[in-house]
């Protein structure tokens, strides 16, 4: 489906988004290992973690869905049974380099499929570490692509240092760990996401911390727990920079999840000129709250070094709106961003000059020069749910139609992203501001 998108006249919203895409694949994953049943809420219902959802389900754990966002998941206490079948990820990056993880303890052979997308990341960072821990993992096609052949069998502990900042890598190793010998640590060149870490201690996992290191003594198993997904600030960051790119435009964001390691999106636009204030209201796990947003004329920035890891899935937004920011702004160190779901540096600068900006791409990074508006454009979204979400925003501000094909992707993390748009779209300057809730959830008794 293509998506048709104009001017927009405001933005004055109070939202709540769809449940975070990382943490409800790993609310799957530490359910599935605990032993004992958990009822997860605020699950998000998007290709990605389904697939996670239907992979557990291969491998013999009874998941109950009781509703779109409602999970019960009756965990094995780390055992499972070999699939029938390829285990297929799909889309999604987390969902294959996870489970290599806990597939490698497993005494039986599994292979890991994905779609074209997937079939083209790199998966060395995963197979490379794992294999120092005892298992064996082929790559099927190139020397480091998926399908993945995982023969699992019994691990020792490792203390890896991890040449990339990213948060699937160490996941994948602290999983692991659980089922190796001894305790096995995972340091990491800039913090990346710390949601398995907060997610272990959750479950009753002990895990040390310290700076840019964390450690899991092997043998330990999730405690059966009750789980509530908090919004994901990365669905949020498209409403946000929308808000914030212009005076007078307002957003008020509920329920959404506040993590230290995923808001550098939150400081950067803080820097830029925008008015952002954060509201916690509970941490079970996870901390969650509120965020207002009022937007200003913004200021260009860096956005370099140990930010990027941060905002590694916001950097398509924040390039949207440094592109409509006053000055030039740098965005470097972020190379990672070539081996996501589609190159997104080379995705944002050809689409931004296809919008009338200046930019200039870097190996590790771009130089976005702002303007007062863009021009509209027809705009693929590469199989990219990001890039289509960062555009569709950034048509909101361009004097012409824009349109943005290919956008099924966007069911990957964000189902209901085009009615919001819509709506967003159909509101009119003076009108009430508008109110957008994820469906309430019914109680529900285990
Ligand atoms: C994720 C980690 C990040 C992020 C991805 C989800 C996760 O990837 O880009 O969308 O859930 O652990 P890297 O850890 O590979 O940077």
């Amino acid at each position: 489906m293509d998506w048709h998108i104009h001017k927009a006249q405001t933005l004055h919203c109070e939202l709540e988004v769809p449940g975070d895409k990382s943490i409800s694949h790993r609310a799957v994953m530490l359910a599935s290992l605990a032993q004992g049943s958990c009822v997860i809420r605020g699950f998000l219902p998007g290709e990605d973690c389904l697939s996670t959802m239907e992979a557990f389900r291969a491998l013999g754990v009874n998941i109950e869905r009781l509703a779109p966002t409602t999970l019960v998941i009756h965990g094995t206490s780390g055992k499972f049974h070999a699939p029938a079948g390829d285990l297929d990820c799909g889309n999604s990056g987390t969902t294959m380099r996870l489970l290599s993880g806990l597939l490698a303890a497993q005494p039986f052979e599994s292979r890991l499929v994905g779609d074209a997308s997937l079939s083209k990341r790199p998966m060395k960072r995963v197979i490379e570490p794992l294999a120092r821990m005892g298992a064996h993992i082929e790559a099927e096609t190139r020397p480091d692509r998926p399908p993945l052949k995982v023969h699992g069998g019994s691990l020792k502990a490792i203390d890896y240092v991890s040449p990339v900042a990213s948060a699937q890598v160490k996941s994948a190793i602290l999983l692991a760990g659980l089922f190796a010998e001894g305790s096995t640590s995972v340091s990491e060149p800039n913090l990346s996401r710390d949601h398995t870490e907060r997610m272990f201690e959750y479950f009753g996992i002990s895990v040390k911390r310290s700076g840019l290191r964390a450690s899991v003594e092997g043998g330990q198993r999730p405690q059966p727990r009750d789980f509530r997904v908090p919004g994901d600030i990365s669905s949020a960051a498209f409403w946000i920079v929308a808000a914030a790119v212009r005076p007078g435009w307002r957003l008020r964001l509920k329920q959404v999840g506040l993590n230290p390691s995923r808001t550098g999106l939150l400081g950067i636009l803080t820097r830029m000129g925008a008015r952002v204030r954060e509201f916690e209201h509970s941490n079970l796990g996870e901390p969650i709250g509120t965020l207002e947003i009022e937007g200003a004329a913004l200021k260009a920035t860096r956005i370099e070094g140990k930010e990027i890891p941060n905002v590694i899935d916001e950097l398509p937004i924040l390039a949207v709106a440094a592109a409509l920011a006053e000055g030039t702004t740098i965005i470097a160190d972020a190379a990672e961003l070539r081996v996501k779901e589609t190159d997104r540096l080379a995705a944002i600068a050809s689409h931004l000059k296809a919008m009338g900006v200046n930019v200039v791409e870097h190996p590790d990074g771009l130089e976005i020069t702002g303007r007062k508006s863009l021009q509209g454009a027809t705009l693929d979204s590469l199989g990219d749910h990001r890039i289509a979400m960062a555009f569709a925003i950034a048509g909101l501000f361009a004097d012409s139609e824009t349109v943005i094909t290919g956008t099924e992707c966007v069911n990957t993390s964000y189902p209901g992203f085009y009615e919001v748009l819509q709506k967003v779209l159909a509101h009119r300057l003076g009108a009430d501001p508008l109110v957008i809730s994820q469906e309430p959830e019914e109680a529900i008794e285990v």
